[in-house]
């Protein structure tokens, strides 16, 4: 996540319209149960990391709750990194609550799964423990629609244990990469501020640290910490390139969604005959364009070429081809 990001996402208008955009949340159970079918459990790794994020999770006969748990990324790490721990978790797709179940994990007499809408008044019925400890919710929230946030950490603070119960939420930062992609796609994506529609019906929130904070805060709950975590995927990119002087001598390199940053462009250029970096925001065009000749000398960059590129614009492409084949 960066500041450039912020200010190249400031103006974007909201472009579903409103009637389209009920819909997609009328039915937003079925995308993501249609979500689970094409791609069963292989979509999400298993998260095996939070029991290091939030050592809570390794309390002793913990009572865990995993909302929106999909496939269960979640729930079997939980399980086997804490043994003593008992872990219910729910989710809206159908399909996804069936793979939890068929799991040969899902044996171990710790866990419970059921289709539940988190959204719903009391979603948390299947719950026999009234006192949860810890309650996870891991890139669930982004998926709800803004309205209706407040009444899923109410949900949710209405079965945690009184004075003792946590949440661990992890989720999308506003300024992600695919923030920025959802954002200056040619396609209408835009449902509301910082809110998106995906190509497959889905949707995601990206939030702020206020906005996340606030809708904890408003629910009663207070912060213990929140953190922003930033990973530059132009870095690893370039550190790649830059090991596989192979793979790109005397090649003609097409970057889609260079963003602002000229790292990825710069790397390549040390081997490849050219690069053709592209963008579907003109003002990230702009500031790529400045930041490449701030940085390089004149011969480097007469090998490249900056261009717009709007993802699925068939006019732009056309457009760029004919300016790969020219440099
Ligand atoms: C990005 S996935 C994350 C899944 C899982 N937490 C993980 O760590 O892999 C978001 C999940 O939230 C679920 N979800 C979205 N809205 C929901 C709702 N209103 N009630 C219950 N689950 C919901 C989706 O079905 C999906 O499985």
């Amino acid at each position: 996540m960066t500041q450039t990001a912020d200010l190249l996402l400031l103006d974007t208008p909201e472009t579903v319209d409103a009637a389209a955009a009920d819909d997609y949340d009328r039915r937003a159970g079925h995308f993501w149960d249609k979500f689970y079918r094409n791609t069963q459990n292989r979509f999400f790794k298993d998260r095996n990391y939070l029991h290091r994020e939030c050592p809570h999770l390794l309390k002793e006969g913990a009572n865990i709750l995993e909302v929106g748990c999909g496939v269960g990324n979640a729930v079997f790490p939980l399980l086997d990194y804490n043994p003593t721990a008992f872990v219910y978790a729910c989710d809206f797709s159908p399909r996804a609550i069936q793979l939890v179940q068929a799991d040969h994990r899902y044996g171990c007499g710790r866990a419970k799964a059921a289709v539940s809408d988190i959204t719903a008044a009391s979603p948390f019925e299947f719950v026999d423990q009234t006192q949860i400890d810890i309650c996870t919710m891991i890139f669930v929230l982004s998926a709800i629609q803004p309205d209706r946030m407040r009444q899923v950490a109410l949900n949710v603070a209405s079965v945690l244990k009184p004075g003792a119960g946590r949440v661990y939420v992890r989720d999308y930062a506003r300024g992600d990469l695919a923030q920025q992609r959802l954002s200056s796609t040619a396609r209408q994506q835009k449902l509301a501020a910082d809110f998106y529609l995906r190509m497959d019906g889905t949707r995601a929130y990206y939030f702020t640290e206020e906005a996340l904070l606030q809708l904890f805060e408003d629910s009663g709950f207070c912060c213990e910490s929140i953190t922003t975590i930033e990973r530059q995927a132009s870095r690893a990119m370039a550190a790649l390139i830059l090991a596989c002087p192979a793979v790109f001598t005397g090649a003609t390199v097409l970057e889609l969604g260079s963003g602002s940053s000229p790292l990825v462009t710069l790397a390549a250029l040390r081997h490849c005959r050219s690069v053709v970096a592209t963008d579907g925001n003109p003002a990230a065009v702009q500031l790529l364009l400045r930041n490449l000749c701030l940085n390089a000398s004149r011969v480097v960059i007469e090998r490249a070429r900056v261009a717009l590129l709007p993802w699925g614009d068939a006019k732009h492409l056309s457009k760029l081809l004919l300016m790969i084949r020219l440099v």
